[in-house]
């Protein structure tokens, strides 16, 4: 662990947030990571290129910017890693079609964001997965609702509009003993609330259009944040996602 680490370690959540993801020494000096825009990144000799052993190879594959980003949330969440896609709704949307194939059954929270409820009541209907709702305040009683084909258990907590709090660590406890992927959308309550991975959530979830846009001194600070890298954020800790993963 380096200095920065271990002061950061001990310190308050604004002193967190005001150093988490930037290097100003890896910059002259200066505080935030510049915006790389880009797109080509060229490589110093064909070897290099066909072996992709450079950090960057394309702009949508990460640069310095978005990197930066990924660290700040992945030291609030406490995640192995974390994925920016262009919205929130498209950020609950890529694990749901990561893990969930025809034939599937999936268990989503009844006080679920309704945007979500109209993606898995239409697209992942008409991909063959079988979507049932279930009772905010369900619990442990989850494990009645299980089937042999579940594959996917996802909650969020406050629930949009009606508030209901989860027992999130019984329900994932139960979903792990039969197999399933636990996701959650942390959009309300965000990583300085409450934190997924302590209660055994594999993919948290957020619309980084709401907290991360509005306070993150990387972004505009005016919660206008709508497309981009800063579109949402999914963190993770679970062995099988494809991306990086072992916590
Ligand atoms: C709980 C929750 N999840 C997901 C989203 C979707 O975010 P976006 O508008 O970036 O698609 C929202 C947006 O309001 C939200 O409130």
């Amino acid at each position: 662990m380096n200095d920065k680490n271990d002061f950061l370690a001990s310190a308050g959540v604004n002193t967190r947030l005001s150093h988490i993801g930037n290097s100003p020494s890896d910059f002259h000096g200066f505080v935030n990571p510049p915006v790389v825009h880009a797109s080509t990144v060229l490589f110093p000799n064909a070897k290099t290129m066909e072996n992709r052993a450079q950090k960057y190879t394309y702009g949508t594959r990460g640069t310095p910017t978005t990197d930066a980003l990924c660290e700040a949330i992945d030291a609030l969440e406490g995640s192995a890693g974390t994925v920016l896609v262009p919205s929130g709704l498209a950020a609950v949307a890529v694990p749901f079609l990561a893990f969930l194939s025809a034939g599937d059954h999936a268990l989503i929270v009844d006080s679920v964001y309704f945007p979500t409820r109209h993606f898995c009541d239409t697209m992942l209907k008409r991909l063959g997965v079988t979507i049932e709702y279930y009772d905010p305040m369900v619990g442990a009683g989850i494990e009645s609702l299980i089937k042999s084909n579940t594959k996917l258990v996802h909650t969020e907590a406050p629930g949009s509009n009606t508030f209901e709090m989860q027992d999130i660590s019984a329900i994932s406890a139960v979903a792990h003993r039969h197999g399933c992927v636990v996701t959650m959308d942390n959009t309300w309550a965000t990583p300085l609330y409450f934190k997924p991975m302590d209660h055994g959530v594999d993919i948290s979830i957020h619309a980084a259009t709401k907290y991360p846009s509005r306070s993150f001194r990387y972004s505009n600070g005016h919660g206008l944040c709508q497309c981009g890298p800063l579109g949402t954020i999914a963190g993770c800790a679970w062995g099988s996602w494809p991306l990086r993963c072992a916590r």
